[in-house]
């Protein structure tokens, strides 16, 4: 649809239903208005976005005085993006359950460990998304200490994220930064996107840390699509937030401290039901820290679990 480009600020979608087709625009980002616009009407809703009309993506409001997803997490990583507002509100949730800031950090060492498990299995490009603020190391830097060539797109959909990874993480032709968003994969086809990642051949696709933002349906369809589209030989890497063993209480903290945007653990069963189809890799769907930890013994966040796991996109099976 024009209009998505026309309006990279809102995801816009047809919405049909019998007897009756609408349109709806939703804001990608908090604070901008209009943030939801619903009508049956093509014309009437270009005229009701008019205000966001030339708004980049990157353009868009982002304020610094509410929290921020990828800004609090980069506190909880020990890195340097965040603001007083980020710090209020992670602080907020560490005071009852410290063990989040380890959590955090486990889930980025794990990112590490699979990207370098699928570069040592032949992987030369990856595709990171929902990428957050830089953090060291970066996904090309730790898949090109493997694979001198690797390359690396970053898609994320905060403006914040995407200026900083333009001014940071864009070091040559090889890694791309690209606006998107995980519900609505159109991204796959943007030429910033096309001209570094190569779809007929294998890919590492990173979902990690960032499944839990969408709604239900949303990220399972957001899944499948990716899976379907991922060639043939490619690896799928996933952590997600699990409800399953998590204290109810922390998912509660969180929601409050990222308002607008739900957060969706989801049961160990629904995340597993996301390698469909594909091998999971050994030790199968486990705790972010215990998957193929580089040192044994590490500590546990029984109230904070987050669960990850990588699955290979089997070549298909030719019989005579
Ligand atoms: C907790 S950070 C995770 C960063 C990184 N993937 C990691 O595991 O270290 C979550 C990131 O996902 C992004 N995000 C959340 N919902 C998203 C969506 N629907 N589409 C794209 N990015 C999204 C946020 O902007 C944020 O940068």
């Amino acid at each position: 649809m024009a209009l998505r480009s026309e309006f990279p600020t809102h995801k816009i979608w047809r919405d049909e239903t019998p007897g009756r087709v609408r349109y709806v625009a939703r804001s990608r980002y908090q604070g901008l208005s209009p943030h939801t616009v619903i009508t049956p009407n093509v014309a009437e809703l270009r005229d009701a976005l008019a205000p966001v009309r030339g708004m980049g993506a990157g353009a868009a409001v982002c304020s610094p005085a509410e929290p921020n997803i990828a800004r609090m997490y980069s506190y909880w990583l020990a890195g340097k993006d965040h603001y007083e507002a980020d710090r209020a509100a992670a602080d907020m949730i560490l005071q009852r359950f410290p063990e989040v800031a380890e959590a955090a950090r486990a889930n980025r060492a794990f990112l590490s460990r699979a990207v370098r498990y699928a570069a040592r299995h032949g992987i030369r490009q990856f595709l990171d998304i929902g990428s957050g603020l830089p953090a060291s190391p970066n996904v090309h830097e730790t898949a090109r200490a493997v694979n001198a060539g690797a390359r690396v797109v970053y898609v994320d959909r905060d403006p914040v994220v995407l200026a900083h990874a333009r001014a940071l993480l864009a070091v040559d032709d090889e890694v791309g930064v690209v606006a998107g968003d995980i519900g609505d994969p159109w991204f796959l086809a943007d030429p910033a996107l096309t001209h570094v990642i190569d779809s007929h051949k294998p890919v590492g696709l990173l979902l990690t840390s960032v499944l839990h933002f969408l709604p239900v349906a949303e990220a399972d369809a957001a899944v499948a699509t990716l899976r379907d589209w991922m060639p043939e030989g490619s690896y799928l890497v996933i952590s997600a937030g699990t409800s399953t063993g998590t204290d109810p209480e922390l998912i509660r903290c969180l929601q409050k401290a990222y308002g607008d945007t739900p957060v969706t653990a989801r049961t160990a069963a629904e995340i597993e039901a996301w390698f469909a189809g594909l091998s999971l890799v050994r030790p199968g769907l486990v705790d972010v820290w215990a998957w193929r930890p580089d040192i044994l013994g590490r500590r546990v966040f029984p109230r904070a679990r987050i669960l990850a796991g990588v699955g290979h996109k089997p070549k298909p099976q030719w019989t005579a």
